[in-house]
């Protein structure tokens, strides 16, 4: 059955619409006005000021017919709930892991897994940690420390797997003495440097090192149904197996995960961490009990568990997943058509500009990530978000972290290709003006994970 449409437009949607909500386009003085108020930030914008929202596609997909059938039949019992057994029993045929704990969201589980596991002056390798699990690190006084493969940090590079792990640098790392190292991560994909895929054969690689030492693999599984997908479709003797068989391979390499369920779970909140260690499982926990709330609960009512549980099916169903690629890559075509440099290949959940080439006139204390950021919402009311110096960096300082990008997270299931050109059309009106484009600067900011409420000004020098 063709289910590309000919030449150049994204898989046709494996899914119709039951349900709509009306978006609307402010006129530019009310969007001048918007970005003012809202200190230059993104974050700060309200949602009806937007029109095409592609700040995250964390919590924002849209549920399925069936995820809203489930919340109905919630059992709102505080222990013991169907739900409960229900999502339990998914996760543990999804993953394999035996002990499963769910969790609001994803940093919740990661805060759970390593304010036990890490401890002060420890090293947390991972291929490159995200924001949450970067901070999550550094509360407990570890450091975080990015292992990613060199081609990741080079945009135009073609790898297929640029979310590997440099598995020379993390032998050294884990043979020199000098070192503590409680565990070892893998973010699948690897969301910081552009949505990019690890290879099962880099995972396979990297959970050997670390069980030769003796020392655990958690996985940071956020998107581990696109990256599964991208290994069949990538990999050298993958496309007869399943997403869910290579999703099964990955997780036998790993000793648990963390879970965002708000990603590849479909769902607009939850998530769990899981593991194979009875005992850690038994003091994730007790914590949990401190944090979140009862073991069969997590922090969510249980109608949220029943919807996560149908959600992590349906993640993981390959029409759902090709598509949904499709539509990233359809966009990555449209930029590329008009020269516009982007991170290579298009990764699972959205596209990553490549603020350097495309804003070279700024250096970094101009913030040019934020120029853009702010840019693309003046031409056209497409939220984005900085994925750079200053979503890494703390306090005052500018951090150069290797990648200067504006992602373009696209929400599962919300938008169609007509919105997605809309995308590309204001991305190049912003190109064709890009010289004009002027730096920002932050006028306030506070300690941790500051793009989230920082401020920030026009920079005329
Ligand atoms: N790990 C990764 C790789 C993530 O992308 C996120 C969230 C988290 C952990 C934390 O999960 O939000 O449920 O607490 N990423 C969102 C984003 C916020 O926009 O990429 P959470």
């Amino acid at each position: 059955m063709q289910r590309f449409s000919a030449d150049g437009h994204p898989p046709v949607e494996p899914y119709r619409i039951k349900v709509v909500e009306a978006i609307a386009l402010l006129g530019r003085d009310e969007r001048e006005r918007a970005l003012e108020r809202a200190g230059y930030n993104p974050f700060n914008l309200l949602s009806e000021e937007v029109y095409i929202d592609l700040l995250t596609d964390s919590g924002t997909s849209a549920m399925s017919d069936r995820q809203w059938a489930g919340l109905m039949v919630g059992d709102e019992a505080y222990a013991g709930s169907r739900n409960y057994l229900h999502f339990d029993a998914t996760v543990r045929e999804l993953t394999g892991f035996p002990y499963v704990v769910p969790a609001h969201q994803g940093r919740a589980a990661e805060h759970l897994l390593l304010s036990l596991l890490a401890h002060p002056g420890d090293l947390v390798p991972n291929n490159m940690h995200f924001d949450t699990t970067r901070t999550h690190v550094q509360r407990v006084g570890a450091k975080p420390v990015d292992l990613a493969i060199p081609e990741a940090y080079d945009c135009a590079d073609p790898h297929p797997f640029k979310g590997d792990m440099d598995t020379g640098r993390l032998t050294e790392l884990l043979d020199d003495p000098k070192n503590s190292v409680p565990l070892v991560m893998m973010t699948l994909t690897n969301n910081t440097g552009g949505g990019q895929p690890a290879s099962l054969a880099n995972l396979r690689e990297v959970s050997r090192i670390a069980h030769a030492r003796d020392i655990p693999f958690y996985l940071d599984m956020c998107r581990w149904a696109e990256n599964a997908y991208f290994v069949q479709q990538r990999e050298p003797g993958m496309t007869r197996r399943s997403v869910r068989e290579i999703g099964r391979e990955i997780f036998d390499l790993a000793d648990g995960a963390t879970m965002s369920a708000k990603k590849d779970g479909l769902v607009n909140i939850g998530g769990f961490v899981a593991t194979r260690d009875a005992k850690l499982a038994a003091r994730i926990k007790e914590e949990l009990i401190v944090f979140e709330g009862f073991p069969t609960y997590g922090g969510l009512a249980r109608r949220d568990l029943e919807a996560m549980a149908i959600g992590l099916q349906e993640g993981c169903d390959e029409r759902y997943l090709e598509h949904r690629t499709g539509q990233v890559r359809f966009l990555a075509d449209l930029l590329t058509a008009s020269g516009i440099p982007i991170m290579n290949p298009p990764g699972g959940h959205g596209i990553y500009l490549d603020v350097r080439g495309f804003l070279p006139h700024l250096d970094a204390r101009h913030l040019p990530g934020q120029a853009l950021v702010v840019e693309l919402y003046r031409e056209g009311g497409v939220r984005t978000v900085e994925v750079g110096a200053i979503m890494f960096g703390d306090g005052e300082e500018v951090a150069d972290q290797g990648l200067e990008l504006v992602r373009l997270a696209i929400p599962r299931r919300v938008y169609t290709e007509s919105h997605l050109r809309y995308v590309a059309e204001t991305v190049r009106r912003v190109w064709e003006r890009r010289a004009s484009v002027r730096g920002f600067k932050m006028v306030e900011a506070p300690e941790h994970m500051r793009h989230f409420t920082a401020r920030f000004a026009p920079d005329p020098g």
